[in-house]
Parts: structure tokens; sequence; C-alpha cells
């Protein structure tokens, strides 16, 4: 507070500017447009926070050098986009929501944060948390995906795990070694996106809004995120970056989130492009008023906050308020008193990527893949020797997700190393590049686009097809390369790249042993694929260890054992489609011959795989539900307790996803036709028994009522308990009035 007596109204603008490292020190990475960066000396001079440098001892230069330029030697901020790791990666967070295994992604977070600190950064912009259904969406692969449920408790982990947990003042310890502060986005609703096209606007009812959109952040903000990264889109026509009722009404107010607010990359300038403000000015009027503390990368609030203030039009109260939480932030992360926080270029050298840094990426990998089809029992593989692997995966590294921008391609565990590292003898051949349909630009700006070359594709399918002529067996890789996932790649089509469809009509001409291994950042129409495959394994984009932990699942070493996080669409056409959708008033059951029902006349209602599917080597008994009381009455606290037994009924040590879901069967709005409320991933050996209980209460059935009050309404209630949204095990209980 004395700081801030002391500083100019120039100075404190500054607290709330944030500039791209490229203002400071060469190599820095794009992750934005250049259009809005024009930033002067003196902006650079006072600025408060600063994106995507990374190194202990580049971010000390910096930090050094402006600190001694600055009048009152205010630290800056170091903040990045680690998403699924800094150099160790996890798989991509949808693969992370396969595994049904929070508390592994947690460790996951806890690694990227321990190696990101070592590395100067202070604050991480993760975890993105967005509700995604739109599989077009090319950003569905940072999200952990369609479930509100599941995506906040992920989102609850996730911040624990770049922060640590809150302590008795309800704030982590953000000075504790290789904890840092995170940033939950994109707020709100950006997963929303008309048509699946990124940065395109979103249209919610404030009910849809409220109860699946909304919770995840929520879950966030309440685990204590530090920041909050507010989103691109148009949200009911008013753009996010500019919203007083999510940002004041709900964010601040209602949700007590007292944190920092930072709009996403240009976001206050694009109100502009929104033609909601006239200009820059404007912009800044409307952002500042929202309560939107740091504005990244525009000069919207460096060129016009100071005129707004002294013109009247904005008190220099609210600038101060703003000012202070960035100025909190700074005093809980220790930058006060050290400025360079854990930047450290010795441990830097030893800790990241190290052995054990990789065996849980590997663990995390091997949890994230999901076994779609597994027909004859051809996995696992029974005879390496005979078994052949084609596909442009099998040797490229380019297997971390679109958002490793901080990871080196070659730190990746390919499926050809990882085979030389167990022994195999190699029998591969790539079949064809990875793409040459059209240009892909990646976040650091880079082009990938191969030029289509008749002689070169031919020669290649040519040496793949003989080699699967005289193979048992063809694990086969296909998918999509990276950087067709991610940010500003949204997607028409759910397909492979051409020259991968044609590797697999070839192959399976000369060879039915097919098992497909699909890498992958957004469900895909697999109708293809899976027709002639007799395997199929969604390996997603797994990251550091994802060749090894490859090979060990293929080979029986591991079984797999996700579910899938999002529906896997029929085709196209049926997106978005998600398991939790409300009622309609003509519901289609597969064999009604109805006209007048809610169906397409070509295509199934259902998705080709439902959400929370997923098989394993090992086959699961799961027991009828049963109830330890049939009733709760409204208000009295009492908790239902739901449970099952689970057997191993095969010959594999596996783990099992349990999965419950609750179904409201009738309501003042029309109820999800069901909604996952808990889940618990148990491992058995042979023969093992194990039980699961799910605990039922009240708060777990509250939803938007017609009178706009979120409560459980009394009634009644189905409880389903099984391995897929698709079960039919189930008991009935009541919620009855108080
Ligand atoms: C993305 C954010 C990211 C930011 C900074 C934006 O383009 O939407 O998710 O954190 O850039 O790199």
């Amino acid at each position: 507070m004395e700081l801030l007596k002391d500083m100019t109204l120039e100075e404190k603008v500054g607290q709330l500017v944030q500039v791209p490292g490229s203002c400071y020190e060469e190599g820095f990475i794009i992750t934005g447009p250049a259009n809005f960066l024009n930033f002067k000396e003196e902006d650079l001079k006072y600025a408060g926070s600063v994106l995507s440098v990374i190194g202990a001892k580049k971010l000390k230069g910096i930090q050094k050098r402006f600190m001694e330029n600055h009048p009152h030697h205010i630290p800056l901020i170091f903040m990045a986009d680690i998403i699924n790791g800094y150099k160790t990666i996890f798989p991509i967070p949808l693969g992370q929501g396969a595994m049904f295994d929070p508390a592994l992604s947690k460790k996951g977070a806890q690694i990227a944060s321990y190696e990101s600190a070592l590395a100067g950064i202070a604050l991480v912009f993760s975890p993105m948390v967005d509700l995604v259904r739109d599989a077009r969406w090319g950003r569905v692969m940072e999200s952990t995906g369609e479930d509100p449920y599941l995506n906040s408790v992920y989102a609850k982990a996730i911040v624990e795990g770049y922060q640590g947990e809150k302590g008795s003042d309800d704030h982590p310890d953000l000075t504790k070694k290789g904890n840092l502060a995170a940033c939950v986005k994109h707020f709100a609703a950006y997963g929303g996106a008309t048509a699946g096209r990124d940065y395109n606007t979103v249209e919610l009812s404030e009910r849809t809004l409220r109860d699946e959109y909304l919770p995840s952040y929520r879950a966030a903000v309440d685990a204590g995120s530090e920041s909050v990264m507010t989103s691109f889109n148009l949200l009911n026509r008013i753009p996010a970056s500019g919203n007083m009722h999510i940002m004041r009404d709900i964010l601040r107010k209602e949700w007590g989130f007292n944190g920092v607010l930072i709009s996403d990359w240009a976001a206050i300038g694009e109100l502009v492009n929104h033609r909601i403000a006239r200009n820059e000015k404007e912009a800044a009027y409307l952002a500042i008023n929202a309560g939107v503390d740091i504005d990244m990368c525009t000069r919207c609030y460096a060129g016009n906050l100071k005129a707004l203030v002294e013109e009247g039009r904005v008190e220099e109260s609210l600038v101060d308020e703003s000012v202070l939480r960035v100025l909190t932030l700074k005093n809980r992360l220790g930058l006060f008193e050290d400025p360079f926080k854990d930047a450290d270029e010795e441990e830097e050298k030893t800790f990241i990527l190290c052995e054990e840094n990789r065996r849980e990426a590997k663990k995390a990998a091997e949890e994230s893949f999901v076994l779609l089809k597994n027909a004859e029992n051809i996995l696992p593989l029974r005879d390496t020797a005979e078994t052949a692997f084609i596909g442009p995966f099998v040797d490229s590294g380019l297997i971390n997700g679109a958002w490793s921008i901080f990871a080196g391609d070659e730190d990746a565990t390919t499926i050809e190393k990882a085979l030389k590292n167990a022994g195999f003898d190699l029998k591969t051949a790539p079949g064809c590049v990875l793409s040459a349909d059209f240009p892909l630009v990646g976040m650091g700006g880079k082009t990938r686009y191969v030029e289509p070359d008749k002689k070169r594709d031919k020669k290649l399918i040519k040496e793949a097809v003989e080699l699967a002529e005289r193979s048992g067996t063809v694990v086969l890789t296909l998918g999509e390369i990276n950087i067709m996932s991610g940010e500003a790649s949204s997607r028409g089509m759910l397909d492979i790249p051409s020259m991968q469809k044609k590797l697999l009509k070839k192959v399976s001409e000369v060879n039915k042993n097919i098992i497909s291994v699909i890498f992958t950042g957004r469900p895909l129409d697999l109708r293809k694929i899976s027709a002639l495959s007799k395997a199929v394994l969604v390996v997603w984009q797994p990251g550091s260890e994802g060749g090894s932990a490859i090979v060990d699942v293929l080979t029986g070493k591991t079984s797999p054992s996700g579910k899938l996080p999002m529906s896997f669409p029929y085709c196209v056409g049926q997106v978005p489609v998600f398991y939790n959708e409300p009622e309609t008033g003509r519901r289609y059951t597969p064999g009604d011959e109805n006209k007048f029902l809610s169906k397409y006349i070509d295509i199934p209602n259902d998705p080709l795989y439902p959400f929370g599917f997923g098989l394993s080597y090992s086959e699961f008994e799961i027991s009828e539900v049963t109830l330890d009381k049939t009733g709760i009455r409204a208000g009295s606290g009492d908790v239902i307790r739901a449970e099952v037994s689970v057997k191993n009924r095969g010959n594999t040590e596996a783990a099992e996803v349990v999965q419950m879901y609750i179904r409201d069967e009738f309501g003042s709005t029309a109820r999800p036709v069901r909604e996952l409320k808990g889940f618990e991933r148990i491992s058995l050996k042979p023969g093992e028994e194990g039980k699961v209980a799910f605990e039922i209460r009240e708060e777990m059935l509250a939803f938007t009522g017609s009178d706009d009050i979120f409560r459980a309404e009394p009634g009644d209630f189905t409880v389903f308990i099984g391995n897929s949204s698709k079960t039919q095990n189930r008991a009935a209980f009541v919620l009855s009035p108080a």
C-alpha cells in the first residue's frame, strides 16, 4: 500500500501492461497476432509483466536490467504458456482427461511448475478448463473434455499442482520453491464457439452457462487460482474482456475472486474489432471498468488509461485496485525479496527432463490411452518378431501436442526409439509423410508443409505394403500431426490426412491383422479406420515418453485403462455430440420407425464411441448397485452410499474406471439424460475383487430451476454405476421435500 501511494500514475498503469518477451530479448515465441504490438520505450520501462521468454540465465538478465531502470525497482512477473509441461511433456490435457486420474495430472502440474520455476517463470497460463463439445474446435486438445464434473475435478487438481494447496490464510505458499501462480482460462465459455471455429461468437443461455460451462472455472477459483484469463469470444453479444456481468457480477462478487484478471492476447484491443469500442481508448475504458487488471499485448492501457483518469472518466481508485492486485501477487510470489524466484541455471540442467519426471510422464501416457476396439483379442501383441510398425508416427517426435512450445521434438521418445531400447528387431516403414494436404502453421509461426510428390508417395506406400505383406500383424500409426489441433486450428473435417487414408487402404488389402494406433488432438471420425482394423488404440499426443508407453501397452506390459473424455462422433455432421444432452420431446430409440422423431435420416444419433468408453486387456464384472438407503430429505445433510463390487475376470492385471452418473427424472427445467457425478480408478489382479463406493449428496443434484434458483428439486432420481456413459446398471432413490 505504501509503495502504491508513492507511485506515479504512469508507473501504476505500467503494472497493468504485459509485453511480449521479444521487447527485451530475442528468441521469443509468438502466440498471437502482432497487429496491436507497438510498444514504446517508456512502456517497456514501466511494464508489470512479460510473457513467453524462458530460461534462468536469460530471465535473470532481463529482470536485473529492468529493475535497475525502474523508478521503484519493482520486479516483472514472467509468465508463460506451460500447458502439459515445460520440457517433460505429459499427454495433452484431453489425454489427461482420458486418464480419469486427476491426482496424476496434479503430479504433472507439480513437475511442470518446478521445471518452469527453475527456468525463471512465476506464473503459468494454465489450466485451460473450457467445456468442449465441438470436435472441430482445435482447442479441444487443451481441455479435459465435455463434462462439467470431470473438468472441475481436474481444474482443482491442476491448480493445486502448480500452486500448492491453500493454507490457513486461504492462499497457497507461492514462495515455496517450485510453486507458481496458476491462471485459469479462458473465462468464460470460450469452448462454446459457434460452428467450432476459433475465436467465433458464443451464444448460451444463462442457465447453460451457469450449470455446464462455469463450474470448472469456479472449481479453479475455489482451489485458489491466483489469476484468471478473459476469453476472446463474444458471450451473448458482449465480449468477455469487457463484460461487466461475468467479470464483476459473477467472478468478483458472486465467487469472491480477488486475484489478477488478465486479458487474453490483444483481447482488449479486439473490443474495437468487435465494434463494441470505437477506438483503443474506449476499449481500455470498457475493460478497466469490467475489472480486467492486465492488458496482454496491446497498448490500450499503456496509451490511454492515464488520459482516462486525467479526464475524470476513470477514477484513479479503479486503477489503484488493479495495481494493488498485481503488486499483491508479486508479493505473494516473494518477488520483492527475490526477484529471480527459483531461477537456477545449475538445477535447470539436472532436474528438467530427469528420469523421474520422464517416468511420471510415461505413466500418464499409458493411463491416457483408450482402447476402442480389440477384435479377437489381437492385443496385446503375441509375437513382436512377426509385427511390422508402419506409418508416419513410428519415428516422429511430433507427439508433444501443439502447445508444447518450449519442448524439443528430439526429446520425445519415439516408437522406433522405444522399440530399439526394448531390444526388438525393427521392422518399420513410414508409409507416407505426416501430412501434405494443406499448409500448417505452428505456434512459433513455423510452417510445416510437405509438398505433394507422387514419386515419393508411391515409393513410401510400396515399401510399406511389401513389409505388411510379409508380416503377421501390422501396427499402423495414423492420425493428426500435432499442429492440426490447438489454437487457430479448427477443422471442417474430422479425418486423417489423405495419404494416410491411402496407406490404410493399401495395407488392409494385403494384411487383415491391423492394429491402428491413433495420434490425435481431437475426436476424429474413426469409422473407416475402425472397420479396417482389428484393434484401435487412441494415444492422443502422448508427450515425452509417448513411444515407450505405446510399446509397453501394445506388448501387454501395461493394460490400457483410459476412457473417452469426449464423445467420438459417427461423422462430422453429428458435431457437437455429447452424452449429457437434455431430453427432447421426441426421443428416438434405434429401431423405432416413427418418422417424427429427433433423428437423422442418414446417420445414427449415437456417437461411434461414447463418453466414458474404453476397453482393457481384462474383463471386469460390475455388480448391481446397492444403496444404503433409497431416499434422503432435502436440507437434512443426509448422504446415500452407493456401492458396487468390481471383479477382474480376465487373466491380466488391469485398471477399470468405475463411473457414477445420476439422472434427475423430472425437473422444472429439462434435465440432462444423465450426468457424471463421481468416478474411481481401481486396479485389480486377475480374479481379484474390490468395492467402489460413492456418496450421493443433495448438492450434487442441484441445477438452475425455472425460478433461476440453483438448488436440488425434490423428486425421483436414478443412479447408474458402470464403465461408460452407456451403462444401464442402475438403482432408484428419492429426494423428499424438507
Ligand atoms: C491464447 C492463450 C495464451 C495466450 C498467451 C493466446 O492466444 O488464447 O491461451 O495463454 O495467447 O500466449
